[in-house]
């Protein structure tokens, strides 16, 4: 039996995962992609396979050693597929046991959501019937099973997390928002790996789940470093440290360092061809087997005209920008316009980087969204949130009750606390030279700031 080398003190029997529900928290950086990413190694090294709904387009560095199908929206796919194809590749993947990521990163939330849905909808209907080892692995999974809220998605997941262990399914969930997984998958989770959180709404999940007192539970929590975690399945507990990952790690973090994308594996061209053929939006081969009972043919076509709608949405966004760009009298003129370089200007990975941030920050509320362009416009001026509310145009109370956390987090805006309320400012400088640092050396100084004036405009277009 093959067994999983997770680190240096973490070796487990493959057995201990079939059926498993693994549930990897910590804040941002502290190292859950590359443990999950450590696992999918693993795992793809005993020939078991797996899906990953890849949210940020981090895990096709797979591919560098193992031969994995990259299909859906982003940049790094093999095979460009929409919601009509889901089904048929989570059958495919199943059937022949074809490990597959689906990149949904530029997929529009809806889309990304009706997309996943079929995708686990099919697996789990098929795995009753197969009872194969399958795994399936979900990143910030906060956003498709949240606490409290009832989806069609979050049920099918919710399903195959705590109940798929008869069909031979198990999943590996990851998020940084701890207290926004809903709480049932995670006191169920039978592994998991408990990586470094600070806020207090994070640590109290901790404490649910760890059997110590809650000053401990702090303590230890406190002092873990990246890639240390607290270890939990069945009786064991200890803490660990998870190996790096071999393969290229695409995710956005903030030391990423200016690195070469690797050779990746090529896949066969036959699963290739497989693939294009659900390319037509008819589900191809594999679901054209399916029986066409009323029930199933009007779901199919409800899904459709869902889907049909966002195109819709997305035909007229681009339009809109279309408009935008043929109209050069509405950009800004004169030497204003020329003080930033086109992205051409800027290496690649640089670019590549700033559009994965873009990315992000389209996941936020729209009020959070607004907010950064407008700092970012006015650094390095600072506003107290009653000020910020008028100038974004949202209620003061929607600000307090949904502060830009996770941009204070990242460091693109700069948070202080006084009597007469809390401020904020933009602090793209500081944020550039952290979470661009292992760019600087090759920008220099100009390009540094050539840097920050283009990461300002792009910011700009958050706000609509
Ligand atoms: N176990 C580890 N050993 C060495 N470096 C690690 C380890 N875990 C994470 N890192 C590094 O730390 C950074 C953040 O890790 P990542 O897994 O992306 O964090 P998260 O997903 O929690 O935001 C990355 O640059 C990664 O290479
Ligand atoms: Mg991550």
């Amino acid at each position: 039996m093959h067994t999983l080398n997770l680190g240096p003190d973490l070796k487990l029997p493959l057995s201990e995962v079939i059926g498993q529900c693994v549930a990897i928290l910590g804040i941002r950086g502290s190292g859950k992609s590359n443990t999950a990413g450590v696992i999918f190694e693993e795992l793809l090294a005993s020939h078991y396979p797996l899906s990953i709904v890849d949210i940020d387009g981090e895990y096709f560095g797979l591919k560098e050693k193992y031969e994995v199908l990259v299909v859906g929206s982003g940049e790094n796919v093999d095979v460009e597929l929409d919601l009509g194809a889901a089904g048929g590749v989570a059958e495919l993947s199943l059937r022949e046991g074809v490990p597959v990521i689906l990149d949904v990163s530029d997929m529009l939330a809806e889309e990304r959501e009706l997309f996943v849905l079929e995708y686990l909808t099919r697996i789990w209907s098929l795995a009753g019937k197969l009872r194969k080892p399958y795994m399936i692995g979900i990143e910030e999974c906060h956003e498709f099973i949240p606490q409290g809220v009832r989806t069609d998605l979050k049920e099918v997941i919710a399903r195959i997390a705590l109940r798929g262990r008869k069909r031979g399914l198990g999943a590996v969930i990851i998020s940084q928002r701890s207290a926004k997984v809903e709480k049932d998958v995670l006191t169920q989770a039978g592994m998991l790996f408990l990586h470094r959180v600070v806020h207090e709404v994070d640590m109290r999940v901790y404490s649910e789940l760890l059997p110590w007192p809650k000053a401990e539970v702090k303590e230890q929590v406190t002092s873990l470093g990246v890639g240390e975690c607290i270890y939990l399945s069945g009786q064991s507990i200890r803490r660990v440290k998870v190996r790096p990952r071999a393969t290229f790690h695409g995710g956005f973090t903030p030391s990423f360092k200016p690195v070469e994308t690797p050779k990746l594996r090529k896949v066969r061209g036959e699963l290739l061809a497989a693939l294009r053929s659900f390319q037509s939006g008819e589900g191809g081969a594999v679901s054209g087997r399916r029986k066409g009972t009323t029930a199933v043919a009007s779901r199919r076509l409800e899904r459709l005209e869902a889907e049909l709608a966002l195109k819709q949405a997305r035909i007229q966004e681009l339009e809109r920008r279309l408009a935008r760009a043929e109209a050069p009298e509405l950009e800004p003129q004169g030497p204003e316009a020329k003080r930033f370089p086109e992205p051409p200007e800027l290496p690649p990975e640089v670019i590549r980087q700033v559009e994965r941030l873009l990315r992000r920050l389209r996941r936020l509320p729209p009020h959070q969204r607004r907010l950064v362009a407008f700092l970012a416009a006015k650094e390095p001026r600072t506003y107290t949130t009653g000020e910020l509310a008028a100038w974004v145009d949202c209620a003061e109370g929607i600000l307090l009750a949904e502060p830009p956390r996770e941009l204070v987090e990242w460091g693109l805006l700069f948070r202080e606390r006084w009597a007469r309320g809390t401020t904020y400012r933009a602090q793209l400088k500081a944020y550039v030279n952290r979470a661009f640092s292992g760019f600087l050396p090759e920008l220099g100084r100009e390009g540094t700031h050539a840097l920050v004036g283009y990461l300002r405009q792009r910011l700009g277009e958050l706000s609509p």
